[in-house]
């Protein structure tokens, strides 16, 4: 793999800033957050009146710890525009995010808002090693989902050449790279996976393709997947994170020199990492809740909102002042709680990925046959395997979840291609309890 750690000279001037520089900026964007919220949104005006605080009252930044949270039904109690700051005409864009259940999350930005997303994405592609005049294959959808165009216009920004496929079309998508000869992708991590399936369906080896490196993002991911990905393409592969409610992708990125967590891009957006039971700020290092204030957003900006990833904040290596968080292993939505034993995802994937007779694809199925929880992890294998085959993996697969988790789950082997590919995010937990 090249060595592709980016020239510092052409990092922006806040990524070599101080600590102090960067801590006075941030108090100063907080304070006109705040009290743009309070003057533009009425559910901020009347969830601040109802703690008694003002604007006013933040004058370090520990204060923000006295203002209250946004949480998710918020932004759905005041649907669609009810949490804009700023007058519709002035909105230039609305993405949405679909959720599971009920009405759509929507998000609104001004023109200086797509401008500002562009460059904290740009900033994210060059640390994850993109240089201007690379190809970029954007294979996030494109639509209301952040994914896609967020990151075009971060691409673009940065001077690159891009290719907007979308998702779907699997076939096509691994033409599009051979023919293309693009250096990076942009893509959900489970969708890489079932692209290099398919590479090897059509014959394609790929670690024979251009691609130099690939910023994976939208859901969780582990390292097992990380170790899986560079080995098979002969490619970088670094993590990129965000969310819609605060802004889409660019919230914070891995650097491709350290692969190490993602700096945060805290000149636009403040962490802090709470309990998830009692609220309280967490010192740095704790593991927690994650939660965002934006610091420059105009059309929807948003104050300490909850977004049910746990990681730990951790010091700044590649950008010194900006804090990292660690890879995001999982949401509190997604935390099985098996007979008492906290269970995620990435727990199951990364002792999959140890047994070689399995492919990557998995998901956790919850079923309830009698009063007890019965957690089935549905894998496929690599090769057709004989039935008896199937069951000493599916054997060994419980055992070390056994051993390592400390729960009982049940395993079923399919044949390759047995589980449904999923062309963004994946579903990891379907709960057939009910
Ligand atoms: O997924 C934005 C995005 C697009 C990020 C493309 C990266 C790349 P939402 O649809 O609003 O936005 O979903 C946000 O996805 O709260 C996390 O739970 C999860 N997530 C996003 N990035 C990561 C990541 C986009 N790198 C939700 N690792 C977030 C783990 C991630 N989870």
């Amino acid at each position: 793999m090249n060595d592709l750690t980016p020239d510092p000279d052409t990092l922006d001037p806040i990524e070599r800033a101080s600590t102090a520089e960067l801590r006075e900026l941030q108090l100063e964007r907080l304070q006109s957050t705040l009290a743009h919220v309070y003057a533009n949104v009425p559910h901020y005006t009347r969830a601040f009146d109802e703690v008694g605080v003002r604007p006013e009252d933040c004058r370090t930044l520990g204060d923000l710890s006295r203002f209250p949270f946004t949480v998710k039904t918020d932004l759905r109690d005041n649907y669609p525009f009810g949490m804009f700051a700023v007058p519709s005409d002035q909105v230039s864009r609305i993405h949405a995010s679909s959720g599971t259940t009920g009405k759509a999350t929507v998000v609104g930005y001004t023109a200086e808002d797509i401008d500002m997303w562009a460059d904290v994405v740009a900033r994210s592609l060059r640390a994850a090693g993109v240089r201007p005049g690379m190809r970029v294959h954007v294979a996030y959808g494109y639509g209301l989902f952040t994914g896609g165009l967020g990151v075009h216009y971060g691409a673009e920004r940065l001077g690159c050449t891009v290719i907007p496929v979308s998702g779907g079309m699997t076939e096509r998508q691994i033409q599009l790279i051979q023919d293309f000869e693009p250096e990076v992708i942009l893509v959900t991590p489970s969708y890489m996976l079932a692209l290099i399936d398919e590479m090897r369906r059509q014959g394609v080896d790929p670690a024979s393709t251009s691609l130099q490196v690939g910023i994976f993002g939208a859901e969780p991911w582990t390292e097992a997947v990380r170790q899986e990905v560079e080995d098979t393409v002969d490619m970088h592969a670094v993590d990129i994170y965000g969310l819609s409610e605060v802004i889409g992708p660019g919230v914070s990125q891995e650097c491709v020199d350290t692969k190490d967590g993602l700096h945060i891009w805290e000149d636009h957006f403040y962490p802090e990492i709470i309990d998830p039971e009692t609220g309280q700020v967490l010192p740095d290092g704790e593991e927690g809740e994650l939660v965002f204030t934006s610091l420059t957003k105009q059309a929807m900006p948003i104050i300490r909102y909850r977004t049910r990833d746990l990681t730990r904040l951790l010091p700044g290596t590649a950008r010194p002042s900006m804090r990292r968080m660690e890879k995001v292993t999982g949401r509190s939505d997604d935390m099985i709680i098996l007979r008492g034993v906290n269970v995620f995802p990435s727990q199951i994937e990364e002792l999959l990925l140890d047994i070689d007779a399995l492919s990557p694809h998995f998901q956790c199925v919850l079923t309830k046959p009698d009063r007890m929880d019965v957690l089935t992890v549905m894998t496929e294998s690599r090769e057709t395997l004989s039935p008896e085959a199937a069951r000493a993996v599916a054997g060994r697969l419980a055992s070390t979840v056994k051993q390592r988790v400390g729960v009982t789950v049940e395993v079923e082997v399919k044949d390759p291609g047995g589980l449904p590919r999923s062309m963004g995010k994946a579903q990891r937990l379907i709960d057939n309890r009910h």
